[in-house]
C-alpha cells in the first residue's frame, strides 16, 4: 500500500488529500498540522473550511484510508510519499518585503523531513512556491540526508475555493514537474499512478520542475490580468455609457478571448491572486528584468484603483460623507461558497468607509464576527501570520457590528453595499429592506447581482460597476 503523508492541512492539502484518498483506496493518506484546533476540526463534523461537496468526500474516507493528524514526524517517517502544503506567505520586512514569498514554514518543514526519515522519500511541493524553491528544498534535505535519497517534484494546485472539490475531480489538467533524470522520471510516475486512478493520461502534464513553478505564478497573473482588463474597462464604461456587461459578453464571444472571467466587479481577492503576482514581480526584479515586473504590477494596481474608485463612488454619492451613517455590507468572504477572507476586497472597502467615520453593519453567511474583526484590525499582510495577532482596535470594535441576517444588517441603513456574490443576496425581499432604510436609500452592487432597475422602481438609487450611472450618480461625480 502506498502511503501519502501531507504536511498542512489548509484548504489546499485537505480538499486535495480528501478527493485523493477517495479515488484511490488503495492509497493510505494521512494530513499533518502543528495547529491542534485545525486537525481537531478535520476529524469532527464541523470541518475548518466550508467547499461545497467537502463533508460528503470527508465522511466516506475518513477512519479509512483519510487520517487527520498532529503526529507530523510519525507519518512523516511512514510515508512514501510527502506533499508539503503549507503556507507562503508574502514577506512583511528584510530582504524582498511586500513581494517575495516568505519561506520560513517551508523551510522548517524540509528540515524536519530531513530529520525524522529513514527511507527514500518523494517530497512534493504542493503549495505555491517561487520559482527555484524546489533547488533549495533539493539543498536542505541532500545536505541533512543521512544517506537517504529525496527526489523532488512540483505538483502545483490549481482549484479555485468554492469549486474545489468539483476541480479536483475534473482538473483541466494535473502538472508534475520532476528532475530529467532515471531517479527523477521514476518519482514524476509515481505521481502519476496516483493521479491516473481518476485524471485521463492526456490531462496529466509532465514538464522539468521549474516549468511547473513558473507555470502556476503565470496562470494566476494571467487570469488575475483578465479580472484588471475588465475592471478597468468598467470605469470607462461609467464614463461614456457603454455597459460593461455587454461589453464583457461581446468581447468574450470571440473563441480566441473566451467567456471566462471577465465578470467586473469590486475587485479581485484570495489567497493566491496578488500574492502570485507579486512573487513573479520580486522574481522579474530580481533577474534584471525591470519592466516586464512594472507590466505585471500594473495588474494590481488597477486591483487597488478598483476597490478605491468603489469607496470614492459611495461617499461622492451619499453628499460627500459618511460620517455616522449605517452602511451595510452584505458579504465579506473574497468570493461566495466559500468563508475565506484572504486579501478580500472587502477588507480594502471597509477600511474605507471606517476612514470616512462609517458605521458598519457586516452579514456574510460563512465568516465569524471574529474574522472580521481581527481583518478589519491588521495591517496588510499580516493576516497569513494567525500566530501574531495585533489586538483589535477600539475604532474598529465600536464602528463595525456584525449580524446574522441581511434584513437586520440593512435596517435603518443609509445605504446597502453587496460585495460577495452569494446566490442569497439576489432573492431578497427588497421592497421591505427599502421599507427599513433611511431615505434617500442607496445600494452599491460591488458584483452586479442585482436587477437595478427593480430596484429603482422600489425606490433605491443603485450603483452596478461599470453600467451606465442614473441622474443622481451623474451629478455626484466620484474622483477616482
Ligand atoms: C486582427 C483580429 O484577429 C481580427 O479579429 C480583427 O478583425 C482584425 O485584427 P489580424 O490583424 O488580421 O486580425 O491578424 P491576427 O491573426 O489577429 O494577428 C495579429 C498579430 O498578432 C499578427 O502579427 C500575428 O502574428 C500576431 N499573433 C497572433 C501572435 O504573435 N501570436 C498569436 O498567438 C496570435
Ligand atoms: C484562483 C485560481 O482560479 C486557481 O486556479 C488557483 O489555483 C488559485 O487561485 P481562487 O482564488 O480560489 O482560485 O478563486 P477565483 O475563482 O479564481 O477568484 C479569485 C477572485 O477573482 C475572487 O475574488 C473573485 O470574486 C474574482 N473574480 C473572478 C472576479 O472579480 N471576476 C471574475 O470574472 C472572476
Ligand atoms: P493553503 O491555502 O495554501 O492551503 P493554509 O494557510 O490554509 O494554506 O494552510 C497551511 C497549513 O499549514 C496551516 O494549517 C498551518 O498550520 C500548516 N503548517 C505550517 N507550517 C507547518 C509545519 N511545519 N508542519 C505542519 N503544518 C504546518
Amino acid at each position: 500500500m502506498v502511503k501519502i503523508c501531507c504536511i498542512g492541512a489548509g484548504y489546499v492539502g485537505g480538499p486535495t488529500m480528501a478527493v485523493i484518498a477517495l479515488k484511490c483506496p488503495s492509497v493510505e493518506v494521512a494530513v499533518v498540522d502543528i495547529s491542534v484546533p485545525r486537525i481537531t476540526a478535520w476529524n469532527s463534523d464541523q470541518l475548518p473550511i466550508y467547499e461545497p461537496g467537502l463533508d460528503e468526500v470527508v465522511k466516506q474516507c475518513r477512519g479509512k484510508n483519510l487520517f487527520f493528524s498532529t503526529d507530523v514526524e510519525k507519518h512523516v517517517f511512514e510515508a512514501d510519499i510527502v506533499f508539503v502544503s503549507v503556507n507562503t506567505p508574502t514577506k512583511t520586512r528584510g530582504l524582498g518585503a511586500g513581494k517575495a514569498a516568505d519561506l520560513t514554514y517551508w523551510e522548517s518543514a524540509a528540515r524536519m523531513i530531513a530529520d525524522v526519515s529513514k527511507s527514500d522519500k518523494i517530497v512534493v511541493e504542493k503549495s505555491t512556491v517561487p520559482v527555484k524553491t524546489a533547488e533549495a528544498i533539493e539543498k536542505i534535505l541532500t545536505h541533512n540526508s543521512k544517506g537517504i535519497k529525496y527526489q523532488i517534484l512540483s505538483n502545483p494546485e490549481f482549484l479555485a475555493e468554492g469549486t474545489a472539490i468539483q476541480d479536483l475531480f475534473n482538473p483541466d489538467r494535473v502538472l508534475i514537474g520532476g528532475r530529467q533524470t532515471a531517479e527523477g522520471l521514476k518519482a514524476i510516475q509515481a505521481l502519476k499512478d496516483v493521479y491516473a486512478h481518476w485524471v485521463p493520461e492526456e490531462n496529466i502534464i509532465t514538464t522539468n520542475l521549474w516549468s511547473a513553478e513558473l507555470s502556476k505564478l503565470a496562470a494566476n497573473a494571467f487570469l488575475a490580468q483578465r479580472i484588471s482588463s475588465v475592471n478597468a474597462m468598467s470605469a470607462l464604461c461609467e464614463a461614456t455609457g457603454a455597459d460593461v456587461a455587454e461589453v464583457s459578453y461581446a468581447v468574450g464571444k470571440d473563441t480566441r478571448i473566451g467567456p471566462k472571467f471577465l465578470n467586473s466587479s469590486v475587485g479581485f481577492g484570495g489567497s493566491c491572486f496578488q500574492k502570485d503576482i507579486l512573487n513573479l514581480v520580486y522574481i522579474c526584479e530580481c533577474n534584471g528584468l525591470p519592466e516586464v515586473a512594472e507590466y505585471w504590477k500594473q495588474v494590481i494596481k488597477i486591483n487597488d484603483y478598483q476597490k478605491n474608485r468603489f469607496v470614492n463612488r459611495i461617499v461622492a454619492s451619499m453628499f460627500n460623507t459618511v460620517a455616522n451613517k449605517k452602511v451595510a455590507i452584505l458579504g465579506f468572504a473574497f468570493k461566495k461558497d466559500t468563508g475565506d477572507t484572504r486579501e478580500t476586497p472587502a477588507i480594502d472597502v471597509c477600511k474605507g468607509l471606517l476612514g470616512d467615520k462609517a458605521q458598519l453593519s457586516i452579514y456574510d453567511p460563512q465568516v465569524t464576527e471574529d474574522q472580521i474583526q481581527r481583518d478589519l484590525s491588521m495591517n496588510k499582510f499580516d493576516w497569513d501570520h494567525p500566530l501574531h495577532l495585533q489586538p483589535m482596535s477600539p475604532t474598529t470594535v465600536k464602528q463595525v457590528h456584525c449580524v446574522w441576517d441581511a434584513y437586520e444588517a440593512t435596517k435603518d441603513s443609509h445605504a446597502v453595499c453587496v460585495l460577495t456574490e452569494w446566490d442569497e443576496f439576489k432573492n431578497l425581499d427588497f421592497q421591505r429592506i427599502y421599507d427599513n432604510m433611511q431615505k434617500p436609500a442607496f445600494f452599491f452592487d460591488g458584483r452586479n447581482i442585482v436587477d437595478a432597475n427593480k430596484l429603482r422602481e422600489i425606490g433605491f438609487i443603485v450603483y452596478s460597476i461599470g453600467k451606465p450611472l442614473d441622474a443622481w450618480l451623474k451629478d455626484m461625480p466620484a474622483i477616482a
